[in-house]
């Protein structure tokens, strides 16, 4: 028939622009995300499509509206303009949804233009997946910046099966009580067959959300909704913590250009007894700033020495236009700036700070320099980093330090695990990590790494579709 099978819908769209050619087209490659890794199989065995932003504003001169194919996939580039990034991104995704669903961190902004983009931006969306999906298609919409997609797509298409699922944590009503638009927000997200979160308290949440503004009463882990036919329609919510290509990491990390890059790395860094890691976006839910607190306090007390210890902190740049990154960015520098001018010497720098994004061979064999990984979020829906790391470590040796306060705290039982306010926590869990002997670190690493192996993106995957959607979910990484 016409369309396609499966249809994802992301904000952004499954490849990266990669320059020109000499023809003046653009070139693409495959965007380092595991959610791409994951679906392609189930996108290429299905005819599937990918809507997604192409990440650049719609009336710049090099601007791609018209869809194409790529590794087997159909592509479908939604533009927005230079006010609608704004607007919807850069305002009401994430100076509005990304705090209010990270705790209030930092205090959310309420625009109403801001809203009216993000409804505008939405509508493009849901129309762009109801013109490319099949008759009875799946549909599976991604992420805080969609949450009114499910409903739009239903009124449009109500043939087809639609999925959702939110990356990052669903607040507790307490705090999602403050949005303006909170029940347009559930009313959207209830266009849905089935909602997925990455812990089982965001799926509370959820429920709990639904019954405090809509007073719908959740049974068994579902509330039910009027549906079109008159009839009523059940809407599930329920975990499905994300994970990573777990397969690829440990492939990549074994590769003997890894190894030897990680060798070099570590010798470009003085050869030093314990090399410290933190790989995160530069953004203020992560715990950065605690971080370099902690391990700052702990050179002033003598207990890691500044000669034999570095801190190497990966600050990839995001989201550079919004005001609290920006002021995140001068924190950190400066506080980076501070320990390094008081633990510093001539030729040796304690904390090496890189505000770069770097490619996966890179990242892997980091990891594997990596003695001790620092993960301090302060809200995080899963922090996949945490689960890189792990799949990194063939050699079964090195030492995770987690915070709680990840989705990934509730799968890696044998991490470290910290509160990062508590800042001397957070320096005994550190000394813990540094001085751990090999036989500790390779009891808990055997079963960190047993879970994520098991627990693989492949798995979470076809588990949501195949609870969305028995047919579809079985044929997922079948190889
Ligand atoms: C988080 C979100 C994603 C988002 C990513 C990068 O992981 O859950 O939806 O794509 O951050 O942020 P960006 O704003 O650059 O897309």
């Amino acid at each position: 028939g016409e369309g396609y099978d499966v249809v994802v819908v992301a904000n952004r769209l499954a490849v990266d622009r990669d320059g020109t050619d000499k023809d003046g087209h653009p070139r693409w490659k495959r965007s380092p995300g595991g959610l791409v890794t994951a679906l392609e199989p189930v996108m290429q065995s299905q005819e599937g499509a990918w809507v997604g932003w192409p990440g650049s504003p719609g009336d710049a001169e090099d601007a791609v509206s018209e869809p194409f194919d790529w590794g087997g996939m159909h592509l479908v580039p939604v533009s927005l303009s230079a006010e609608e990034v704004q607007g919807f991104y850069e305002g009401f995704s994430n100076g509005t949804l990304w705090p209010l669903y990270h705790d209030v961190i930092v205090a959310p902004e309420y625009h109403r233009q801001w809203w009216e983009d993000y409804v505008a931006v939405n509508e493009r969306f849901a129309a762009a997946a109801a013109e490319v999906a099949a008759e009875g298609a799946v549909v599976w919409v991604q992420d805080y910046q969609l949450q009114l997609v499910p409903a739009m797509l239903r009124a449009a298409r109500p043939d087809l099966s639609i999925g959702f699922f939110n990356h990052i944590p669903f607040p507790p009503y307490e705090i999602f009580a403050q949005l303006p638009w909170r029940r347009q927000v559930l009313e959207g997200l209830l266009g849905a067959d089935l909602l997925g979160f990455q812990r089982p308290g965001d799926a509370q949440n959820f429920l709990r959300a639904c019954r405090r503004s809509l007073q719908l009463v959740p049974r068994q882990q579902a509330v039910e909704v009027p549906a079109a036919d008159g009839g009523r329609r059940r809407v599930t919510a329920r975990a499905f913590p994300i994970s990573i290509d777990a397969a690829a990491m440990d492939e990549l990390a074994r590769s003997p250009e890894v190894r030897e890059r990680a060798r070099q790395i570590r010798a470009d860094l003085g050869d030093p007894d314990t090399v410290v890691l933190g790989v995160d976006r530069l953004d203020y839910t992560k715990g950065i700033g605690h971080r370099i607190k902690a391990f700052a306090e702990l050179l002033d007390d003598g207990l890691l020495r500044a000669d034999e210890t570095i801190l190497v902190q990966v600050a990839t740049p995001s989201r550079e236009r919004v005001e609290q990154y920006r002021l995140l960015r001068e924190d950190i520098e400066l506080q980076v700036g501070r320990v390094n001018g008081a633990h510093g010497t001539l030729g040796h720098q304690v904390v090496q700070y890189l505000h770069h994004s770097y490619g996966r061979e890179e990242m892997a064999a980091l990891f594997q320099v990596a003695d001790v990984m620092l993960v301090t979020s302060l809200r995080d829906g899963m922090n996949l980093v945490a689960k890189e790391y792990v799949a990194a470590r063939h050699d079964e040796r090195g030492a995770l330090v987690l915070s709680e306060f990840t989705g990934a705290a509730d799968e890696l039982g044998q991490a470290l695990h910290v509160n990062p306010h508590d800042i001397d926590g957070l320096k005994s869990a550190v000394v813990q990590a540094v001085v751990m002997g090999p036989r500790e670190q390779r009891r808990r690493m055997r079963s960190l790494r047993r879970r994520v192996f098991e627990h693989d993106v492949q798995r979470w995957a076809r588990d949501f579709l195949a609870a969305l959607r028995p047919d579809v979910g079985a044929d997922v990484g079948a190889e």
